[in-house]
């Protein structure tokens, strides 16, 4: 059987921490009292008109293909709320829907880091960072987060670990595992840490 590049890619991460996880979960439903500090599960019941709108959706017949870009009074709706955060005109088409985070950020990641590519993120890092990484091909780049900043992402440690290989800076606020948000000036100094790095051997790194 061929094996692709991709799963040579992500054999080496093994899965050890969901080995954890699993045996977590074993415990819990062996009835022990387990302190849960895993992936973020919810620890609020699903209110109940989402259950509502989501049952009566299935029982009136929609339970066909949606559209793969997101359900067009969707989109309108989030192209409007983020016209109103952004205080510019984001157009629905301009809005693509994922089922899931890692899906959109496999997405983007594959749209714009070719293989080797690296891309620079805080460390520690949310579990299933490196395994999507790696299924694109591109290189995980970690700067170490602090406690002195209060695990902020510092733009000067980025701005050490850019090469010209660099095609992506990871903001990931509240960051997970850590809660550390950024502030406006933080995200500042980082988009001027990205522009000055803008154009290397001509290609648009700003977009
Ligand atoms: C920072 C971060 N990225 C990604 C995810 C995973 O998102 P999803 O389950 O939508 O793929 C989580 C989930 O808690 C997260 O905290």
């Amino acid at each position: 059987m061929k094996i692709t590049n991709a799963i040579e890619r992500l054999e080496a991460l093994g899965g050890d921490k969901w080995a954890v996880y699993k045996m977590a979960r074993q415990m819990m439903a062996d009835g022990h009292d387990v302190i849960e500090m895993a992936i973020g599960e919810p620890d609020v019941p699903t209110p109940e008109y989402l259950i509502d709108a989501a049952m009566a959706a299935l029982r009136s017949g929609r339970t066909g293909y949606a559209s793969s870009a997101g359900e067009n009074n969707l989109r309108h709706a989030l192209a409007e709320r983020y016209t109103r955060q952004a205080d510019r005109e984001i157009l629905p088409e301009q809005v693509l829907c994922f089922p899931g985070t890692q899906t959109a950020l496999y997405a983007v990641i594959s749209a714009v880091a070719a293989s080797g590519d690296e891309v620079v993120l805080g460390g520690p890092m949310y579990a299933t960072y490196a395994s999507v990484m790696a299924s694109t091909g591109a290189k995980m780049v970690p700067v170490p987060l602090q406690a002195e900043n209060g695990f902020r992402i510092q733009a000067a440690d980025i701005e050490d670990r850019i090469t010209p290989g660099t095609t992506l800076i990871f903001l990931n606020t509240p960051h997970n595992p850590t809660g550390a948000v950024l502030t406006e000036q933080d995200i500042a100094d980082i988009g001027a840490v990205a522009a000055s790095f803008g154009q290397i051997e001509g290609r648009d790194r700003t977009a």
